[in-house]
């Protein structure tokens, strides 16, 4: 099931994540589509979030949004969806609650409870359940005219079992905590069987059209240097290592692949061997300190100024895109730009602009 998708006319992101040298830093930034975007709170209307990302018209507009905004200015677009998608794929209920976030009714409280053999044995038709995706991802593919490449994107095994078991967004993960240190065998199990999910629903993201993809590891950073080396890393690597083998297995080209273990720092070096092209930072990590530590190897970087900058003056915002295209050695490869994370509420679209010009400034000098 081939398609027939418009030609590229920007790969630059592309080339640079397969290490090419390029002639400026490809510039992209997460939740680039959202609630800072007027245009955002105008398609979704009173539709529920899950709902936006269920109806692949409304998700692939949104999805657009920020390309037509920052034309010219913007070098990937990325699918608009969520990490949660995958725990209701395994059968758990997830609602997103105004202004508070993810909810699960429903968390995973211990290995005995029922709905912990019922998550583990499901057979989940990964094809079928988020199905949605995919046609969203192709619809986009379709209306980007070959402007930009777009990222598929699921959540790192690590990342979703927080969510799965805290049953949202938690300050002290008492209940990840508690099963890492109470049930270490059961939670292993559950993060293998949410990592064969993830590598099945990322293959078919490229099937569906994705160019690229980025595992989002949001919680590595409450893990020790010891239990990140048990609990993200094996996982991690599992989804560097099946998906190109998933990929031959239907036909499909390999793509790049990057991972975003947010607030790991103190395991990067581990990192750059996980066998992913690219490795995002976030901005607790300084760029010329990151480019020491990878030393020789083939690894991009992908980041990484303080999404606050954007809260900042003009002035502020130019020394910190300065310090950060000289600490990653200028723009001519093996850097990515984008945010530390994910652009933050209330920031001034004009704002990104002018973080999106200065980057292409100062990389292309
Ligand atoms: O533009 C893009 O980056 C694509 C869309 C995208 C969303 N979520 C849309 C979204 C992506 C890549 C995600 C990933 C995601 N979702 C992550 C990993 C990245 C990260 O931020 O660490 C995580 C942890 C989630 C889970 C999630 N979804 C949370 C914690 C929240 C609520 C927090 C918040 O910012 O409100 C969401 C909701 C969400 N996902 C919104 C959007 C645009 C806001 C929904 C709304 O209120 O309209």
């Amino acid at each position: 099931m081939a398609h027939d998708f418009p030609p590229m006319k920007n790969d630059l992101v592309l080339r640079t994540a397969w290490g090419e040298k390029v002639e400026r830093a490809p510039i992209w930034i997460m939740r680039q589509a959202g609630r800072y975007l007027p245009e955002y709170h105008e398609a979704k209307g009173n539709r529920d979030f899950f709902e936006c990302c269920r109806d692949p018209e409304v998700a692939s507009t949104l999805t657009l949004q920020p390309i037509d905004r920052y034309d010219g200015l913007l070098d990937a677009s990325i699918i608009f969806s969520d990490i949660l998608v995958v725990p209701q794929a395994l059968g758990m209920t997830v609602e997103m609650v105004d202004k508070k976030g993810p909810h699960f009714p429903e968390p995973l409280r211990s290995p005995e409870e029922e709905q912990y053999s019922r998550v583990l044995n499901k057979s989940v038709d990964v094809a079928a359940e988020l199905d949605y995706v995919y046609k969203a991802i192709t619809l986009t593919r379709k209306k980007l005219q070959g402007r930009v490449p777009l990222i598929g994107f699921c959540g790192a095994p690590w990342t979703l079992f927080c969510y799965m078991v805290e049953g949202g967004g938690s300050k002290f993960f008492v209940e990840s905590k508690k099963w890492i240190y109470l049930y270490p065998k059961e939670t292993k199990a559950l993060l293998q069987k949410i990592t064969e999910v993830c590598v099945e629903y990322l293959a078919l993201q490229v099937q569906a059209g994705a160019q690229m993809i980025q595992v989002f590891d949001s919680w590595a950073g409450e893990l020790s240097p010891s239990t990140f080396k048990d609990f993200s890393e094996p996982y991690l690597r599992y989804i560097a290592e099946h998906l190109p083998k998933r990929l031959a297995e239907k036909n499909l080209e390999r793509v790049p692949m990057i991972v975003f273990p947010k607030g790991a720092n103190q395991s990067l070096d581990r990192v750059c061997d996980l066998g992913y092209n690219v490795v995002g930072l976030d901005w607790l990590v300084d760029p010329a300190d990151a480019v020491k530590v990878r030393g020789d190897r083939k690894i991009v970087f992908q980041g990484n100024a303080d999404p606050g900058i954007l809260y900042g003056s003009k002035e502020s915002l130019t020394a910190t895109v300065e310090h950060m295209v000289k600490g990653f050695g200028g723009g001519k490869g093996q850097w990515i730009a984008n945010l530390g994370h994910g652009v933050t509420p209330f920031v001034k679209p004009e704002m990104l602009k002018f973080y999106l010009e200065e980057v292409q400034r100062v990389s292309s000098q």
